[in-house]
């Protein structure tokens, strides 16, 4: 038994459009459920998105304060349209803007010091899985966020699993593999930092599904999903944010 609340975010990255927000803004009722739910739009729909009543996040963020940064965009304006949460670290992202360890640490520690809550996400890609390399890899992404953050900081903190090769590919991880590397994590973060890593909630993410959720999500080190393909269907986002409860 823990404290910790389930947690189910939708990533839809460069997807969607303005009929999706009006369908999740007007159909996305989570009254019943006993998880957070978090969507994660494009930043250029938050705004339109109206009488919600789950979270709010973004995809990125700057390390930055507001200024001469073209194309960036800032914690305060995160907050300013309306989110609570923002992902930082993405593979996708890692690999396509070549962002460092380094730099999602930073983007973790901007977020909280202004009052979102970081959804850092650390995972491996397949050759590592083969090398059977998994924890030292996890443990360095997970390193330089130990290394920046204060315990307090940390304390704030959500972290994503998602082994790159399970994203998008409909290969998820099974329950096993999860849980394992959720142990791990939490585990070297109660090492490293007092205790942190019984307190944070971590997500599982990489093709879940409405028929594989439960199982992952009953798992005692996963306290959730960070979904993509699947927020993007109402029906199907809806049933994974069941099986979190
Ligand atoms: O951030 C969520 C993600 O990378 C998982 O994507 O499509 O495999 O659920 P998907």
């Amino acid at each position: 038994e823990n404290n910790r609340v389930p947690m189910v975010a939708g990533n839809w990255k460069m997807n969607g459009d303005r009929s999706l927000v009006s369908q999740f803004s007007n159909e996305l009722k989570t009254q019943q459920l006993s998880c957070t739910v978090v969507i994660c739009p494009p930043s250029i729909y938050l705004p339109l998105f109206s009488n919600h009543d789950f979270s709010l996040g973004g995809q990125n963020v700057s390390h930055l304060d507001n200024g001469a940064h073209t194309g960036e965009l800032s914690v305060a304006m995160l907050k300013d349209a309306g989110c609570s949460h923002v992902i930082v670290g993405h593979s996708e992202r890692r690999e396509s803007q070549h962002e460092s360890s380094e730099l999602v640490a930073k983007k973790a520690a901007q977020a909280i010091e202004q009052g979102l809550v970081p959804i850092v996400c650390v995972g491996e890609p397949l050759s590592v899985r083969e090398q059977q390399t998994v924890e030292a890899f996890i443990g360095d992404q997970i390193k330089a966020l130990t290394d920046l953050l204060s315990v307090e900081a940390l304390k704030r903190c959500v972290i994503a699993y998602e082994p790159i090769w399970a994203i998008g590919t409909g290969k998820t991880a099974t329950p096993q593999q999860a849980q394992e590397v959720h142990a791990f994590i939490r585990q070297t973060l109660n090492e490293n930092a007092q205790g942190v890593g019984d307190s944070i909630s971590l997500l599982y993410g990489g093709s879940v599904k409405a028929d594989n959720a439960k199982e992952l999500f009953s798992q005692p080190d996963v306290d959730g999903g960070l979904i993509g393909g699947a927020s993007l269907k109402l029906e199907d986002f809806i049933a994974i944010c069941q099986a979190a409860n």
